[in-house]
């Protein structure tokens, strides 16, 4: 069965999940950590298919975090919040109270409406996204299914931690897994800053560096290339990751300017186990 996905966001991994989660091959981690959750793709497909006992969800956007909670404390509250501001339909007083209050529910709306989940943020933080001129958001009977699913799937087994990637996976050990999907270079360097925060590429590789010392396994999507067009430079081999490359489909920006281009995606891949560099395709 296809994991509940309640939270429409761009960059989701819901479409490569089962590729990524097939790389932990037949081992069960105690924990898995998603601490740049998002929509938390990859922990929901893993806890549908059983692959850990935990699950530790994190993310810098403490409003996103607020949704998290709710859903796993009260997915019919946030359902009916949603259903309210989804049937008045006005997305810019949702935004323009958003950017007050930061409450979650108005973020759920704002994500389910506004164009391509994507949400945008000016430089002092305000979302600022326009909404979709085509399509209305996901209609609320749905969205409260996805809501109540994700709920009864993750309740009991989930903590929820808002900040920083790195406090998040501090406690990590050997026996955990951690799935990481941060800003890509493209989005935290370049001109499109999609996400409310980047990631300069030096904390990361060190950060990289103090899970292969405490030996904790990890999973990493970081850059892409699309066509002849590369998403930020590969990690380096110092680093002894296996690279492997993901196909995500042909991208719905060239799908729109007429050319068939497939998205491929890195994942790197690295355990104590199996520590060693390598590329193969997927
Ligand atoms: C590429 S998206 C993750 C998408 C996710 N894999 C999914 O399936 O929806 C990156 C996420 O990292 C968060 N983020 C950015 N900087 C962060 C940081 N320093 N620590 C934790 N989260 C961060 C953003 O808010 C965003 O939700």
């Amino acid at each position: 069965m296809a994991p509940p996905h309640p939270i429409p966001y761009q960059g989701s991994k819901r479409c490569l999940s089962g590729a990524i989660l097939a790389t932990v091959g037949g081992r069960r981690p105690r924990r898995l950590f998603e601490p740049f959750a998002g929509s938390a793709a990859i922990t929901l497909a893993a806890a549908e298919a059983r692959l850990a006992e935990r699950f530790v969800v994190g993310d810098s956007l403490a409003p996103l975090m607020g949704i998290w909670r709710e859903i796993l404390a009260a997915p019919d509250r946030l359902a009916d919040a949603y259903e309210r501001l989804w049937r008045a339909g006005d997305y810019g007083a949702v935004r323009a109270g958003y950017n007050r209050d930061c409450d979650p529910a108005a973020l759920l709306y704002l994500l389910a409406r506004c164009a391509k989940s994507a949400p945008r943020w000016s430089r002092a933080g305000a979302f600022n996204q326009s909404p979709d001129r085509r399509r209305t958001g996901r209609r609320p009977e749905r969205m409260r299914s996805e809501l109540v699913a994700a709920s009864a799937l993750l309740g009991g087994r989930t903590e929820l931690r808002a900040g920083d990637f790195e406090a998040t996976i501090a406690d990590a050990g050997p026996d955990d897994l951690v799935y990481l999907d941060p800003p890509w270079q493209g989005t935290t360097d370049g001109r499109d800053k999609r996400y409310h925060q980047g990631l300069a590429r030096a904390r990361l590789l060190a950060a990289l560096a103090e899970l292969q010392r405490r030996a904790v396994p990890f999973l990493l999507s970081y850059d892409g290339r699309r066509g002849v067009r590369s998403y930020g430079e590969p990690l380096p081999p110092s680093l002894g990751l296996l690279r492997m490359e993901l196909s995500g489909g042909r991208s719905s920006q060239a799908t729109l300017h007429g050319r068939a281009e497939v998205t491929i995606e890195s994942l790197y891949v690295w355990s104590p186990l199996s520590a060693g560099s390598g590329e193969r395709g997927g």
